[in-house]
């Protein structure tokens, strides 16, 4: 696909469509040949709601066979292993077979990722108007958010921790620096082959070290609370499971049950944002040193898929979005470190390139506040680097170039979403 711009929206759409049928396995979609040859998560989430409108059945068969690998705690892991193609960390690093809770017959990974399953199967639901999907998903979806309430309110203040930089989806983030560096220096060297390429230049042997303790811990609940030392309240996360608490006190009534105990969650998770992580801006907190996080991250707007955020809130929130801290100094929305801090790094994975996964949700943060103007930004924008650079995993947020990987799924499935979307507008 690369370097062939795509100059009109059918063309576009095309070339999207041919990018997901070569990603496409046979029953879930693969972020990227080569590089990402199996299922992850957060991006089966968000391929799921760019298809919705195109492609709905491969949407609803993309997150029923995510949810094959979820553990019966209700942890949906953040990579399942449905063929035998190498990578690293893969099976034989993770041992998922060797867990009572893990599924039978199907090879995970020991870590979850952002929650938005929920959302995705609401936006679907919005889309194909199918109750039974619904009522299908809906206790995996339940259980999920269970596992999230319990075993992951590590700060016992109803927030839900990530226990490993892999967990939040932006892997790279300045945000984790603080509490990796707290960790003993390791040096697996070799073990890191696979890694490197594809992260070059962070901390994979403290990554790999933090997968392994968890591991050899049993991946027990009591472990992460007591004695795991990397343990971070992430905006962008818990905004995320915020967004799909809602979704689910609206899917509640479609599949017989009750919305109420769903819109409490949300109430819950608004109220714990607010008083632990907000102070002008949304930051991580590092529950390990008892401190928030330094720097503003893309994360910090996670908060504005809230549709119930106070409206001050919402107002400081797109200030600084749109400010010359982000999106007002680089030519492509949205970099994902603000560009002032001295961890900004316009060449390196979630350090300051711009990623259509963030524009996109903040494009639908922007549309659940009534932010027209902000939305058709972001969409225009968006549209404009995957038309000039191809469905390229990220982007300098000030020339728009192509970085990382090419043929990157979750481009390709939010680029039908957003030329949809600007037919309809
Ligand atoms: C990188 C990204 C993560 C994504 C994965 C597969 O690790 O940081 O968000 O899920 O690649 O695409």
């Amino acid at each position: 696909m690369e370097g062939r711009p795509a100059v009109d929206d059918a063309a576009l759409e095309r070339e999207a469509l041919s990018v997901l049928e070569a990603n496409w396995t046979g029953v879930a979609t693969v972020p990227a040949p080569g590089l990402y040859p199996h299922q992850w998560s957060f991006d089966s989430s968000l391929i799921a709601m760019g298809l919705a409108r195109r492609l709905p059945e491969r949407a609803k068969t993309e997150l029923l066979s995510l949810l094959d690998g979820q553990w019966a705690t209700g942890m949906v892991p953040h990579i399942v292993f449905h063929t035998p193609e190498a990578y690293f960390p893969g099976p034989s690093v993770w041992r998922s077979q060797e867990q009572p809770d893990a599924p039978r017959g199907v090879l995970t990974s020991g870590l979850t990722a952002p929650p938005l399953h929920a959302l995705a199967v609401w936006w679907l639901w919005r889309h194909s108007g199918d109750d039974g999907f619904v009522r299908r998903v809906f206790p995996a979806l339940a259980a999920q958010h269970r596992y999230l309430a319990t075993a992951r309110d590590l700060g016992g203040a109803g927030l839900a921790a990530i226990v490993h930089p892999w967990e939040s989806g932006m892997d790279d983030s300045p945000a984790w620096d603080g509490a990796l560096a707290a960790l003993p220096e390791i040096r697996y060297g070799y073990r890191t082959v696979g890694l490197d390429e594809r992260h070059p230049g962070s901390d994979h042997d403290r990554y790999l070290w933090l997968a392994l303790r968890y591991r050899d811990a049993g991946y027990r609940a009591e472990y992460l609370r007591d004695e795991h030392p990397f343990a971070l309240e992430d905006p962008m996360f818990n905004g995320i499971w915020l967004a799909s608490c809602v979704a689910l006190a609206e899917l509640a009534p479609v599949a017989g049950g009750d919305a109420a105990p769903y819109a409490e969650q949300a109430e819950r998770l608004r109220a714990a944002l607010l008083e632990r992580l907000w102070d002008g801006c949304f930051h991580a907190r590092d529950l390990r040193s008892g401190r928030t996080v330094e720097v503003c991250t893309v994360g910090a707007f996670g908060p504005l898929l809230d549709p119930q955020l106070p409206v001050d809130l919402v107002a400081d929130l797109v200030e600084t979005l749109e400010s010359a801290r982000f999106m007002g100094a680089t030519g492509y929305p949205v970099p994902s470190c603000e560009i002032r801090a001295p961890q900004f790094d316009r060449t390196r994975y979630w350090r300051g390139p711009s990623w259509v996964s963030t524009n996109w949700l903040l494009r639908r943060a922007a549309v659940v506040h009534g932010l027209s103007q902000l939305a058709q930004v972001l969409t225009t924008a968006t549209l404009r680097l995957v038309r000039q650079a191809g469905f390229r995993e990220c982007f300098d947020p000030f020339d728009g170039s192509g970085r990382g990987c090419r043929d990157f799924s979750w481009s390709a499935a939010l680029t039908l979403d957003l030329l949809a979307d600007s037919v309809e507008a």
